[in-house]
């Protein structure tokens, strides 16, 4: 059993190592329930378990446009990285085309915020399926091109606007939720993940993600209870 085990992780790293030209799973969405419903292409990602807590999910390697900022004020450093990256899809590209937004845009916090001090926070578009393989280049050159490795990460979900507090709160959640299960994951940074342009008010999705190490733990599956409203139909009538 190891020693195919151990050849499947060879086959795996080799096909990788051949993959990595291939194309990304960006497309059109096609689950009916899907969240991603503002731009014609979304990151596409392999549900690996799923539970009232979180979920795990595994994405391919994509390639980003991404721009950093500093500021004392999270909400500041988005709204001025945003500006930045609208500029390069709207034409401030060497070959001055313009590139249609994608779902989700991330940003990157990192966990240590300096006290009192202005922090780093950075912006990403994903590059639609056309632009995977031969992005333009940024004319600004705080804006770079980018590529993120394939990841499993664990995934909190939450409606409303993605404003600073509210997004802490959600990932003090995932976090206690991983450190209850004793999942691994990396401390230095999480990720916010939006999906809805301000115009957008109602039904609106955003996540905060963990990036998986190791081996992905899977949240614990509630069974259902007599005592919860939301699992009444679960349960079998009385006989
Ligand atoms: C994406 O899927 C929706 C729903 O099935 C469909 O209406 C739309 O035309 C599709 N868009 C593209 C670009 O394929
Ligand atoms: C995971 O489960 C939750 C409910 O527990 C559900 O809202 C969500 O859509 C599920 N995610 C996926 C990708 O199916």
């Amino acid at each position: 059993m190891l020693f195919f085990s151990k050849m499947i992780c060879i086959v795996g790293a080799v096909v990788l190592l051949f993959s990595i030209t291939a194309d990304a799973r960006i497309g059109n969405s096609t689950e009916p329930t899907s969240y991603c419903t503002e731009t014609e292409e979304c990151l596409l990602f392999d549900l690996i378990c799923n539970g009232t807590e979180y979920e795990v999910r595994h994405y391919e390697a994509a390639k980003w446009v991404t721009t950093e900022e500093k500021s004392m004020f999270k909400d500041v450093a988005i709204m001025k990285a945003f500006k930045k990256l609208f500029n390069y899809i709207t034409g401030e590209n060497e070959a001055g085309v313009k590139i249609p937004m994608t779902a989700p845009v991330l940003i990157k916090v990192k966990e240590e915020m300096p006290f009192l001090e202005p922090a780093v926070y950075g912006l990403s578009f994903l590059l639609p399926s056309a632009y995977q393989d031969n992005a333009p280049k940024p004319t600004d050159s705080t804006v770079h091109l980018e590529e993120m490795t394939d990841m499993k990460v664990y995934v909190i979900s939450y409606g409303g606007w993605m404003v600073g507090p509210v997004s802490t709160i959600y990932a003090d959640l995932l976090k206690k939720a991983l450190d209850n299960v004793k999942a691994t994951y990396n401390t230095d940074y999480h990720y916010d993940a939006g999906y809805n342009s301000p115009m957008k008010l109602l039904n609106r999705h955003n996540e905060v993600w963990y990036v998986v190490s190791g081996a992905p733990v899977c949240p614990h599956v509630e069974h259902p209870s007599p005592s919860s409203p939301a699992h009444l139909s679960l349960q079998k009538p009385e006989d």
